[in-house]
């Protein structure tokens, strides 16, 4: 079992020694749980692929204190000033062209690199005291659901790893948008995430290339396959809200999660996001919510689509890629 250790100044100053001396750490951010390694150490970032059993051609995020650090890891530019200006630190993740001090296991070999400057005051306090990047992806095992906290990544990574800063819950609980940079003048989401892609468009004055979820471009985002964040339970989506009149004469063996919370029928195999569909509410709890429904024995999941717009389109992503057999 990994440690599970209270972000008071010792463990702090500890996680900050382990992470120095090429150690993994699980980290919280406001989005999900990252699995921590000092990125200018090939070794140790190594151990993340192995523990989470991750193919060594997926690239890993860097997360950077703040964006002066970019310059020595990364070619930033126009665009990468103005979003991070308008959301860093925060949920939204930049490919620019990188420099040759990132080792290559990092990247996958890519000439570009995933860069990060999370918000969360713990994983601040991590950074700010550390004089390397951080290469961190979600703290889960590959393609299963990510964590939010940090019993998720007791329960999965808990005897691979030896220690885990205990954050609370994440506030956000959908990871980053990730956005490439390499040209400026043609900005393009690779992923729908925490910070909706609106208002993006409105800090950059212009409307992006959205990705296309019947093509999902492996060969620029080698992470963003079709199937991912999956419980083992299997999961059919609907489009439109479930009616009364199904959730009345269910089968109890089939377990409905909701976007919100039913106006009559009430059992313990329905379950909702949040009490009148907030989409922050819902984005926060959906990954805890697949697992609980996930560890429920169920033989089957109905869940219901968000709207296609603002947060309601990573929900879906994250939906669709779950429901991907
Ligand atoms: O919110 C988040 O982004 C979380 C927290 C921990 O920061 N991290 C996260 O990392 O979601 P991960 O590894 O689970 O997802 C990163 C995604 C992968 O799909 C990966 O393929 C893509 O970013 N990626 C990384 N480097 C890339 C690059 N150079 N070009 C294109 N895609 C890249
Ligand atoms: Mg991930």
């Amino acid at each position: 079992m990994a440690r599970i250790l209270k972000p008071n100044e010792e463990n702090l100053r500890d996680v900050r020694k382990f992470l120095r001396l090429g150690e993994l750490v699980a980290i919280p951010t406001e989005t999900v749980y990252g699995l921590a390694a000092n990125a200018l150490d090939a070794e140790a970032c190594a151990k993340i692929f192995a523990a989470k059993e991750r193919p060594t051609n997926d690239p890993l995020i860097c997360h950077v204190s703040s964006y002066d650090a970019l310059d020595r890891f990364c070619k930033p530019n126009d665009a990468s000033k103005t979003l991070a200006d308008a959301f860093w630190p925060g949920p939204l993740t930049f490919i620019l062209p990188k420099k040759p001090i990132i080792p290559d296991i990092v990247t996958a070999g890519l000439d570009s690199i995933a860069v990060r400057s999370p918000n969360h005051p713990v994983f601040r306090q991590i950074i700010e005291g550390c004089d390397f990047p951080l290469a961190a992806p979600s703290a889960n095992p590959f393609a299963y659901i990510s964590p939010t906290m940090a019993a998720h990544v007791q329960a999965n990574l808990g005897d691979r790893i030896d220690y885990i800063l205990d954050g609370g819950p994440c506030e956000l609980g959908v990871e980053s948008t990730i956005i490439d940079l390499r040209n400026p003048r043609d900005p393009k989401v690779l992923r729908y995430g925490a910070l909706p892609i609106e208002k993006i468009e409105n800090a950059l004055k212009r409307r992006l290339e959205r990705p296309n979820p019947n093509q999902p471009e492996i060969t620029i985002a080698p992470g963003t396959l079709p199937s991912h964040y999956s419980p083992r339970t299997t999961l059919e989506l609907r489009s439109k809200s479930v009616q009364e009149e199904e959730l009345a004469t269910s089968d109890r063996s089939i377990v409905y999660l909701l976007l919100r919370k039913p106006s009559h029928t009430l059992s313990n195999n329905i379950h909702w996001l949040s009490e009148k569909g907030e989409l922050e509410t819902i984005a926060a709890k959906l990954y805890a919510k697949l697992r609980e429904l996930d560890d429920g024995g169920y033989a089957k999941i109905i869940a219901e689509e968000a709207p296609e717009l603002g947060l309601g389109l990573a929900i879906n992503d994250r939906l669709r890629r779950a429901a991907f057999k």
